[in-house]
């Protein structure tokens, strides 16, 4: 390599990684703060276990699960949690002493060489802020020894135990022997617990979800330069995902949905593998993940570059019901007022097109909800309910004519703010005239990479 086309190829690899180098990045006391809260809000006299995900499959991406990761910040297998909260009698009266201890891989420098390796226990007693960290083949016996006869309450993902069925499943035995030695725990789901913590962004958060939002929106831009007939979706999607790694998004949220077509009235079309025609509609329906967080933004767009009357119209009425949602909404609104204006706008939408009658018809094109919390999944945790500032959430209408393979969706992200709320997905084009004109520019030219036959 000659020494300019190093400096070349140095400059390029230092710009990339500049512009997908985060300015903020979340801290161990940001999870330590969490872990506080729920620490506090434990009843006195319960333990709080949780286990990370299990490894993943020979040849696959490692992906913690999500509570897990929010309270922990660790991106590791092989590790677990054990929060407790346990009363004493004093001189002074009652106190409780609430501990957190972290069980973790410690590092095995002999599979350097084959797999990433572990924080391991010293970087991460004096990294991470536990009050113990312990390696993680200690983790079955504290687990047992903790469910003793004093603890009333304990909190554990059962969702996640492994198989609740017969014969009995290791924690099934667990609690089973716990009982027989005189424990009378209650066991509770953490969810409520964490729910309405993930609930509520942090400022940090926040970044990550909106860089994550940034990102997808290059991402349709993208798709709409590049697209054409005679494309396969499947193709789309990797110009859409190229985009997203380029600018730092190490994957995807969810499975990119690009459905033309007949497949646009798919709410979840997931093959993409069908060639894109002249005059079909596609459903482009992409998250980039960002820092473990993720965007949910959809663009419905003609692959020629412009939409006919019909598409038009319909696309019209669904952008009008967004539109009447994001109108009303504002902290202290309730889910159902949003969901009410949008519902209103394509009743009449469709009555006016002669698709339906009786506003009871409106399931009949138009068959899931307006939307939801997004965060470190796409379906978020915490619902809707009533929205206060810190809330990532989407508004998502759409009409599916399946009789003339023409569906429209429209999604935007949005967070609430003290006074009102951030569009915070407005870089995608999103009306009819911004789409049309964006799919006028010219999309990447991959033609250099086609083998020539
Ligand atoms: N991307 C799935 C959804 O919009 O809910
Ligand atoms: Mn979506
Ligand atoms: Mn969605």
């Amino acid at each position: 390599m000659n020494n300019r086309y190093f400096c070349k190829v140095l400059c390029l690899v230092s710009i990339l990684f500049l512009l997908s180098a985060p300015s903020f990045a979340q801290t161990p006391d940001e999870f330590q703060e969490r872990r506080q809260i729920v620490l506090d809000n434990m009843e006195p006299n319960s333990v709080f276990v949780m286990r990370s995900n299990p490894p993943a499959g020979e040849f696959e991406q490692y992906r913690q699960d999500n509570n897990f990761y929010y309270l922990t910040g660790l991106n590791e297998p092989n590790s677990a949690l054990i929060m407790r909260a346990r009363t004493f009698r004093t001189r002074e009266g009652e106190i409780v002493q609430r501990t957190t201890t972290l069980f973790i891989t410690p590092r095995n420098p002999a599979r350097s060489d084959w797999d990433p390796q572990s924080l391991g226990l010293e970087e991460a007693k004096s990294k991470l802020r536990f009050d113990n960290v312990l390696p993680i083949g200690e983790f079955q016996s504290e687990y047992e020894n903790s469910l003793t006869s004093r603890i009333s309450i304990f909190y554990m993902d059962y969702e996640r135990s492994q198989g609740l069925h017969t014969p009995l499943s290791d924690d099934e035995d667990l609690f089973k022997k716990a009982r027989e030695k005189g424990g009378s725990f209650e066991i509770r789901s953490p969810n409520n617990l964490l729910y309405p913590l993930r609930r509520i962004k942090s400022e940090i958060e926040t970044e990550y979800l909106r860089m994550a939002i940034d990102i997808t929106a290059e991402g349709h831009k993208e798709a709409m330069r590049s697209i054409k007939p005679g494309m396969a979706e499947y193709q789309l999607q990797s110009i859409i995902e190229h985009v997203f790694a380029i600018n730092g998004s190490q994957r995807v949220g969810f499975n990119s949905i690009v459905g033309s077509g007949p497949n646009s009235v798919i709410l979840h079309w997931s093959d993409n593998s069908r060639t894109m025609e002249d005059g079909d509609l596609v459903v482009v329906d992409i998250g980039a993940e960002y820092g473990m967080y993720t965007a949910d933004v959809t663009r419905t767009i003609p692959v020629n570059g412009k939409f006919t009357d019909r598409q038009k119209d319909v696309y019209n009425i669904v952008l009008a019901a967004q539109q009447a949602g994001m109108d009303v909404l504002r902290p202290g609104v309730s889910w159902s007022d949003v969901n009410a204006a949008a519902n209103e706008v394509l009743i009449e939408g469709l009555q006016r097109i002669g698709l339906i009658k009786d506003r009871s018809e409106l399931r009949n094109y138009y068959f899931h909800g307006l939307g939801h919390n997004i965060g470190l999944q796409v379906h978020d945790v915490g619902g809707l309910g009533t929205l206060e500032p810190g809330m990532h959430f989407s508004i998502e209408p759409g009409i599916y004519i399946r009789e003339e393979g023409l569906g429209v969706r429209i999604e935007d992200d949005f967070l609430i703010t003290e006074t009102g709320y951030i569009h915070t997905s407005k870089n995608a084009p999103r009306t009819v005239e911004e789409i049309e004109e964006m799919m006028k520019k010219k999309g990447t030219d991959y033609s250099r990479y086609l083998i020539k036959k």
